[in-house]
C-alpha cells in the first residue's frame, strides 16, 4: 500500500502557525509516528505553497499510488482547478482538515474540491491524516473502488 499526503499552502508551518487551530506538532514529528504506527505502509509526504506545484504532484501520482490524502489548505475553498485535476486522477483522494471547517468562518464552508473527493475527514487535529490512511486500508480490505 502506498500513499502520498500532499499538503498545500501555509502547511510547512504547521506547529508554528495558529497553534490553538492546527496544534504544536510538526508534519516531520507527526509522519514520524504515523509510518511507525503503520510500518506496512508506505507514507510519501510533499507539501508546496504554490497551486500549480500542487496540481504537478497529484497527477505525478494519481496513476500509481493506492491513495491521495490531500489537505489544500485555503486552496480547498478557491480553486477549480484542483478539483478538475482530481476528477481526472485514477487514485482515490481523500479530502483532510486538520480544523474543523464548519465551525469556523463561512468561507471556510465551502469545498470546492470536495465532489472530485472520496471524502473528507476533518476536525480531528493531525489524527485526521491518520484516519484517512485507515479509510484507505478500510478501502482496500473491502476491494471497493
Ligand atoms: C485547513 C483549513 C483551511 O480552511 C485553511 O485555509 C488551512 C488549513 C485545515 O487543515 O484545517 O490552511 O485546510
Amino acid at each position: 500500500m502506498k500513499v502520498i499526503i500532499v499538503n498545500g499552502p501555509n502547511l510547512n508551518l504547521l506547529g508554528v502557525r495558529e497553534p490553538g487551530i492546527y496544534g504544536s506538532e510538526s508534519m516531520e514529528a507527526y509522519l514520524t509516528k504515523l509510518r511507525r504506527r503503520y510500518p506496512d505502509v508506505e507514507i510519501n509526504h510533499y507539501q508546496s505553497n504554490v497551486e500549480g506545484e500542487l496540481i504537478n504532484k497529484l497527477q505525478e501520482a494519481g496513476f500509481s499510488y493506492d491513495g491521495i490524502i490531500l489537505n489544500a489548505g485555503a486552496y480547498t475553498h478557491t480553486s477549480i482547478a484542483l478539483l478538475d485535476c482530481i476528477r481526472s486522477l485514477r487514485t482515490p483522494v481523500i479530502e483532510v482538515h486538520i480544523s474543523n471547517v464548519d465551525g469556523r468562518e463561512e468561507y471556510r464552508r465551502h469545498s470546492m474540491i470536495a465532489p472530485g473527493c472520496k471524502g473528507t475527514i476533518q476536525g480531528f487535529g493531525l489524527d485526521s491524516y491518520r484516519l484517512a490512511v485507515e479509510a484507505l486500508l478500510g478501502d482496500g480490505e473491502r476491494g471497493a473502488g
